[in-house]
């Protein structure tokens, strides 16, 4: 079987593995239908990813189906068409019996912390598929970014009468933008890059962005925005540092600011305003189960439609030579998905 790593950073090769066992009590062995590539695949790529370890198998955004179940199995059967959680928990640290599966102790994330889905099969917990009985695999797919923003979303919890400011409309600030949208929340989206916030615009039917300048101006049009108030929830999703660092100044009193990017430099924050207008600041890591199960409802019935995202697909065969292209802005490349086997 034909698998692709990553040997080290910028450095893919195609390897020979074995075939995988029958699955084991617990398990399901699936057959990978298509991948989607996210900033951490780039990140893992340029060597910029601290949590990244090498060799790796990349992929953590995967449609796959059931080929078998191991013993105890009941949630998935073969045949099942499913999106993965690829957040493998250790179910007994203190942090996964309190239901904070996202955020194990011991956490491992496929494709990052061990092995992926960039090959044509593997042996997966079943507890980690999420069955839908309509949904390409396609869309299957792009599940985990979805549950990225919904759990950024959740962390924030904002109002119908609140509003929200996302900042960055990357592929992870997309999926906060969703959610923001479905909250009822006002939804204003700032970036640095017009093509993206016309995106958000034209296909996402935001209806106010602001380009930031860091000219200060940003802070007269959310005022404008937001009847003098600022925004009650901002999310930055750009992991740039002056970003984060800036955005506290962005938030109404008693507001909430929610870190889904993620830098891995210090981030120092004015204490006098925090404290003047009794900020919280949450981080926010990967997604809860149930956002699975919900986004997957969402697609179904349509309230949700990420195929606009889907910029560039390629055959399992080519990643290799693609890969280096996605990095480059002139691609244009909101989301790749490599398709592995016919659908
Ligand atoms: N919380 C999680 O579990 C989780 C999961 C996956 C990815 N991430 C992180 O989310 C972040 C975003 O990922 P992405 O794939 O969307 O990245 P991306 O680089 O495609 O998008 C970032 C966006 O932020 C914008 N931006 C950068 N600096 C800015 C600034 N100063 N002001 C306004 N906009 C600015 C960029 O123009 C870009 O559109 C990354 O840091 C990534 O590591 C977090
Ligand atoms: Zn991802
Ligand atoms: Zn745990």
């Amino acid at each position: 079987m034909k698998a692709i790593q990553l040997e080290k950073p910028q450095h893919f090769r195609r390897i020979d593995l074995p075939e995988p066992s029958a699955p084991g009590p617990g398990e399901a062995l699936v057959r990978v239908h298509r991948v989607g590539i996210c900033g951490t695949d780039y990140s893992g790529y340029l060597g910029k990813m601290p949590f990244y370890s090498y060799p790796r198998i990349p992929g953590h955004e995967l449609g796959v189906e059931v080929v078998a179940v191991g013993e105890g199995v009941i949630n998935v059967r073969k045949g099942d068409h499913c999106a993965v959680e690829p957040y493998i928990n250790c179910q007994t640290c203190s942090s996964c019996r309190r239901g904070h599966t996202n955020c194990c102790e011991n956490h491992q994330t496929l494709g990052v912390h061990c092995d992926g889905g960039l090959r044509p099969q593997f042996l997966v917990p079943a507890r980690k598929l999420h069955v839908s009985r309509t949904l390409a695999f396609e869309q299957l797919a792009l599940v985990e970014t979805l549950g990225i923003g919904c759990h950024a979303i959740n962390r924030g919890n904002p109002q119908p009468n609140e509003s929200v400011l996302v900042i960055g409309a990357g592929p992870i600030g997309l999926s906060v933008i969703e959610f923001a949208k479905i909250s009822g929340a006002r939804t204003i989206v700032m970036d640095l890059s017009e093509p993206r916030l016309d995106f958000c615009k034209t296909v996402m039917g935001v209806k106010h962005t602001i380009v930031a300048k860091g000219d200060g101006a940003e802070i007269e049009r959310l005022k404008e925005l937001t009847d003098g108030s600022m925004p009650h929830v901002v999310v930055d999703a750009t992991g740039s540092q002056k970003s984060m660092t800036q955005a506290l100044t962005y938030c109404a009193f008693a507001g909430r600011l929610v870190f889904v990017g993620i830098t891995s430099q210090e981030i120092a924050v004015p204490h006098p305003l925090m404290h003047r207008r009794e900020l919280s600041l949450l981080a926010s890591r990967n997604a809860l189960a149930p956002d699975f199960t919900r986004i997957i409802r969402l697609i179904e019935e349509g309230t949700i439609d990420t195929r606009p995202w889907i910029t560039h697909r390629t055959g399992f065969d080519d990643v290799i030579g693609q890969f280096p292209n996605w990095l480059k802005p002139e691609s244009g490349v909101i989301k790749a998905v490599v398709e592995i086997g016919i659908e």
